[in-house]
């Protein structure tokens, strides 16, 4: 038997080390929605399976979260799962459509509706545990990123009671009953510190708060209505697991970007409508930042994608941390070998 060679562990791979500030070799890739449609073997495994069977289902979900790993050479695995799922977990009656996203039968609108949304406990998503606990010892050195929906995204999926353009009936809520609304909130910070707490108890090594309909609101009502919720999740994870990092990303968030940061956050996701230059300065150089090639650009001609590769590794040199990412998720139609070859080119141009 040979002797075993020391290993640095997840904890200590690239993509944490930069998370938490600390020298790297390399820029650390990752996608968000890296698993998922654009992979053939995706598409094969779920044809029979809806989206939420396949969440619960640990087979499924640890093959699907690898897919991308063996395929890109990615720097992190992201647990493959959604942020609608420990909202079924605690009772509520919702479905993914394909195409459209989460739907929910009976929308939270009142203080008798929000009765009836319970707490999130481990013993409700022992699955959960049991997908994590064996994609970490799959994964071996490359860390998982587990995640969680924040409360202000979570409240417009219950609230709108689906994908909604204007989020008219959620601002209604926040500002005709603000009693209300910090109440269904808090509850869901719950949910979503439960949901993270239960991954990094498995073993997840980093963990991301995806607030993607953030950037709907203004930063007074971000700050007012949304940021103590999401600081309530945030603070929760650091207290229990100091040693997990925290992402925290939404979608046209050029505006909050300090807030979010501020809110509790390791690293700060940028979307593709601010540059990471814009994104260090209004985050005071103070957090890693984490994107931001705009999804549409992995369809044009690769000189041009490879010349805004190279640009966004070099602005991210003035981070004190950098996770080469997407400013949102990977599309359902976009060619997965030039996924592979994005990865490829920022390992070797971002080479110490
Ligand atoms: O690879 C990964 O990023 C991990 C898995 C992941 C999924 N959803 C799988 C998924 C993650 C991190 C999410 C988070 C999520 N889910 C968010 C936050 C991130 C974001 O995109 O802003 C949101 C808003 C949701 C809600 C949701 N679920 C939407 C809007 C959709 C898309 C609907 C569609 O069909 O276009 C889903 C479904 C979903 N979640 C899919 C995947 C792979 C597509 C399901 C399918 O294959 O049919």
């Amino acid at each position: 038997m040979s002797t075993p060679v020391a290993s640095p562990g997840p904890s200590d791979s690239v993509l944490v080390r930069a998370a938490r500030r600390q020298e790297v070799s390399h820029t650390p890739v990752w996608f968000m929605r890296q698993a998922g449609r654009s992979l053939p073997e995706y598409r094969a495994i779920r044809a029979d399976v809806p989206m939420l069977e396949s969440c619960r289902t640990p087979d499924l979900v640890s093959e699907i979260t690898l897919q991308p790993v063996r395929r890109h050479g990615v720097d992190a695995a992201i647990f493959f799962s959604d942020i609608v799922v420990p909202l079924q977990a605690v009772g509520v009656d919702l479905d993914i459509v394909a195409g459209t996203g989460p739907v929910v039968a009976h929308p939270v609108r009142t203080r008798a509706d929000l009765e009836r949304l319970p707490e999130l406990t481990p013993d409700q998503v022992p699955d959960i545990t049991e997908s994590v606990t064996r994609l970490v010892a799959e994964l071996g050195d490359t860390p998982l990123i587990g995640f969680a929906g924040a409360p202000f995204t979570l409240a417009s999926y219950l609230v709108e009671g689906g994908p909604s353009k204007n989020h008219e009936r959620t601002k209604a809520l926040m500002h005709g009953d603000p009693e209300l609304w910090h109440d269904l909130c808090a509850r869901l910070a719950q949910i979503s510190l439960a949901f993270l707490r239960v991954q990094a108890d498995a073993g997840a090594s980093v963990v991301q708060l995806f607030d993607s309909w953030a950037g709907h609101l203004s930063r007074a009502d971000y700050l007012r209505h949304v940021e103590p919720h999401s600081r309530a999740v945030l603070e929760g994870i650091h207290a229990t697991h100091p040693d997990v990092p925290r992402i925290h990303f939404g979608v046209g968030t050029g505006e909050l970007l300090t807030s979010m940061a501020e809110a509790g956050a390791d690293v700060i996701g940028v979307d593709y409508r601010v540059s990471l230059t814009d994104a260090v300065e209004r985050t005071g150089g103070r957090y890693a930042v984490q994107g931001n090639l705009d999804p549409a650009l992995l369809f044009a001609p690769w000189p041009a994608l490879e010349h805004r590769v190279r640009e966004i590794v070099e602005e991210g040199r003035q981070a004190p941390g950098h996770i080469f990412n997407l400013g949102h998720g990977v599309l359902p139609s976009t060619d997965p070998d030039v996924i592979t070859r994005v990865v490829e080119l920022v390992h070797e141009v971002s080479a110490r």
